[in-house]
């Protein structure tokens, strides 16, 4: 094999890469590659690395020449030596200046893509806030838990024993009357009282116990302003041995002063509720005009001039209830309470008609952030 069959073979090669490469030369050059997309440049980066495997891997033509390292004579192997780095600079620089602009170029179009203008004003996210109900629900948690109740929570679906008969209201009470309260199918009656959690919470702490419990209770009243058929009450129940009506009064004042401030007096009048005896109805001078019953100079709203307003029910636990669930009431005594929070919180709010507070309506409820 001579020198000249040597550099004929190397030639051929050199020949059809630059005509194999003939479009893709340019791409050596920045300002060609700055034209492509991105898709182009991903194409063409895959044409050039392919020429790299073909015309410089370990199987190219090319790298074949080497053989004639071997077979030449040593005056011949120098020069070919020569021709043979200059081959491999020659196409492997194209090549590799090629491939660097294309993978450059993709880099810069990703880069772009992925800016993020953090001069742009944020948008505000409209946080919701807690439903007036809650709110006062969870002030008068907060005031109870202080003074060592646990809060209750229980079902709101109950049996006919839980709502009625466990709290001594026997078969033929008026409240009983199935225009009162609502049925299912089945015999279960949705609660018309959170009472029913005086005994569903005693049979399953026993006594002492202190709670209170707020939930939804259900009745059949038609809507009006003063009415719905759905709404909330808070239970509150205290036993222990040596509990008196004294305590309940206490407890009482005590909450209502903290809600409303030191000044609030209450008073209690004497009432009928069959699971307590004696009971009595509970009123607190009004959060406005402090029992006055005027307000710059007019009639005071809230209480109508009264000067008190009306909450709820109370009363000394009735020995039936507590012999209902084991307890025996020669040993321990107790009291309850109970009200709702509709009309309590719509004359704290200067709300007109409760129906406005399961509505829904975002003009509404906007108004008690
Ligand atoms: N459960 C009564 C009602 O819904 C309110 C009530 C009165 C609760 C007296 C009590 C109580 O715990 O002792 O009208």
């Amino acid at each position: 094999m001579s020198l000249e069959d040597a550099a004929n073979e190397l030639n051929q090669i050199l020949d059809k890469f630059r005509w194999d490469f003939k479009n893709y030369e340019n791409y050596g050059s920045f300002d060609a590659v700055g034209r492509l997309s991105r898709n182009e440049a991903i194409l063409a980066l895959e044409s050039v690395k392919q020429f790299e495997i073909d015309y410089l891997g370990q199987k190219s033509d090319f790298a074949a020449t080497k053989r004639f390292f071997k077979t030449l004579p040593v005056e011949d192997k120098k020069v070919f030596g020569e021709k043979y780095q200059w081959f491999d600079k020659e196409i492997g620089g194209k090549l590799v200046g090629a491939r660097l602009q294309l993978q450059n170029h993709v880099q810069l179009i990703d880069a772009k893509s992925e800016t993020l203008d953090v001069t742009i004003p944020g948008r505000r996210p409209r946080t919701g806030h807690l439903h007036p109900i809650t709110i006062l629900r969870q002030k008068i948690e907060d005031i109870f838990v202080s003074m060592g109740y646990s809060i209750e929570d229980d079902r709101e679906i109950e049996t006919d024993y839980y709502n009625f008969e466990a709290l001594n209201i026997p078969k033929g009470h008026p409240a009983r009357e199935s225009q009162d309260t609502f049925y299912t199918t089945d015999g279960f009656a949705l609660r018309s009282q959170t009472s029913t959690v005086q005994i569903r919470a005693m049979e399953r702490r026993g006594v002492p116990i202190r709670i209170i419990a707020p939930g939804k209770v259900f009745r059949r009243d038609t809507p009006d302003m003063t009415h719905v058929p759905m709404f909330h009450q808070i239970e509150g129940l205290c036993v222990d041995k040596g509990i008196t009506m004294a305590h309940l009064k206490g407890t009482v004042t005590e909450w209502l002063k903290r809600l409303f401030g030191e000044d609030t007096v209450t008073r209690f009048r004497p009432s009928y509720f069959p699971f307590t005896e004696p009971s009595a109805e509970f009123d607190f001078s009004c959060f406005k005009c402090h029992g006055s019953g005027k307000f710059d100079g007019e009639r005071c709203r809230p209480c109508k001039g009264s000067g008190w307003i009306e909450l709820g029910g109370s009363g000394m636990v009735h020995p039936n209830v507590l012999k209902g669930v084991g307890v025996d009431p020669r040993e321990y005594s107790g009291f309850a309470f109970g009200f709702g929070l509709e009309r309590m919180a719509a004359l704290m709010y200067s709300i007109d008609d409760i129906r406005h507070m399961f509505e829904n309506d975002v003009r509404f409820l906007e108004q008690f952030r």
